[in-house]
């Protein structure tokens, strides 16, 4: 029972009822503290009533448009292929739900100026679902980085083989590497910048893509204040752990790093920038912090995130868009 003076738990709803819902709602509802799954929405209103016996929800409902008018959803995860989520996300925030879409948010830098000044307008929250930024791992080690001498270096990338028939191969459905897992090494870079204060700069990007296809992998490198060689693939497993050194130092995101759970300093030395290595382990899939964190900056009344920034996730668009329209393309 909620407490005297205790927020109300957020009530979430989730649009599509695929893959990453599935995740979400069990995150969520099995290991989150400030929100529960409540309703589901697909397009078949089979598919929702599936969802929500499955996952024992009380709403199932059979278009958005039914979750966006539902009086007992206070926000939305938006969790169906990204072409579709710029008109789910506008839906939504016309309707006045806050709004955690996933990655990547949409697929145009504009359109996302557009989202988030309609979100401001409306007093709603709009933020991407990058969950990795709200690991408890991920946090540490971003509070710790000031504590390290630098110059820094990243290395990190997201890859594995993805079916070829699949939607990630499909130009129309805006597939291809560095939409679909590049976002998660730029937003790690983008992060580490923002957190000491130097300038991201921009890219040089390297594509393997054939004329009218997706690309099926991607190499982002900056030369800024933090050197880093980022990769992305649907074609190949790339390096599950992540690389980040400085004088002297080396320090491994162990396992995968985009659900970080152990952070470790590579060889016997240490310094005072480093006390311990760290050892955060999170519950289930690790979603729930992400939730969580949206529901704690819902109830300050925040219109975005320290965490999750907006001006991050137009970061990274923008060096997507403008690696896809200008790269030189290697033969795929
Ligand atoms: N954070 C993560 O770890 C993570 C992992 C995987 C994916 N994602 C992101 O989550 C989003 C969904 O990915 P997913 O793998 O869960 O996708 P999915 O299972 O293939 O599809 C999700 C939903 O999108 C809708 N949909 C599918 N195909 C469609 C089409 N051709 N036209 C219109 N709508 C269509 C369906 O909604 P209905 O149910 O209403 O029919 C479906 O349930 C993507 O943006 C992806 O990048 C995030």
């Amino acid at each position: 029972m909620q407490a005297q003076g205790e927020a109300a738990p957020l009530r979430w709803g989730i649009a599509g009822a695929g893959a990453i819902a599935r995740r979400f709602c069990r995150d969520v509802n099995q290991h989150a503290s400030l929100g529960r799954v409540v309703a589901i929405t697909a397009r078949a209103q089979g598919r929702a009533d599936e969802f929500a016996q499955e996952l024992a929800l009380p709403l199932a409902f059979g278009s958005y448009r039914a979750l966006a008018q539902s009086p007992e959803v206070d926000a939305v995860y938006v969790a169906v292929i990204h072409p579709e989520h710029a008109a789910l996300i506008k839906e939504m925030l016309l309707a006045g739900k806050h709004v955690l879409v996933e990655k990547p948010a949409v697929t145009r830098q504009e359109d996302w100026d557009e989202l988030v000044a309609l979100a401001r307008q409306r007093n709603v929250l709009l933020l991407e679902a990058m969950k990795v930024m709200c690991f408890p791992a991920m946090r540490t080690l971003l509070a710790r980085l000031p504590g390290l001498p630098g110059p820094l270096s990243l290395r990190a990338a997201f890859g594995s083989v993805q079916a070829p028939d699949g939607k990630l191969f499909d130009p129309a459905l805006d597939g291809g590497a560095s939409w679909d897992v590049g976002v998660y090494p730029l937003w790690l870079y983008a992060a580490c910048c923002r957190q000491l204060g130097l300038d991201a700069g921009e890219p040089e990007v390297r594509l393997q893509r054939a004329p009218g296809e997706v690309d099926l992998s991607a190499r982002f490198s900056f030369d800024g204040g933090i050197r880093a060689e980022l990769g992305a693939s649907i074609v190949e497993d790339l390096d599950k752990a992540a690389c980040l050194a400085g004088d002297g130092w080396t320090l491994i995101i162990e396992g995968k790093w985009w659900n970080p759970q152990g952070v470790r300093l590579q060889g016997k030395k240490t310094f005072a920038g480093w006390p311990e290595d760290i050892v955060q382990p999170v519950d289930g899939g690790g979603m729930q912090h992400e939730a969580d964190h949206f529901a704690r900056c819902v109830q300050e009344g925040l219109l975005d995130s320290p965490w999750l920034p907006q001006a991050l996730t137009r970061q990274v668009l923008g060096w997507v868009e403008g690696g896809l329209a200008s790269a030189s393309d290697e033969r795929a």
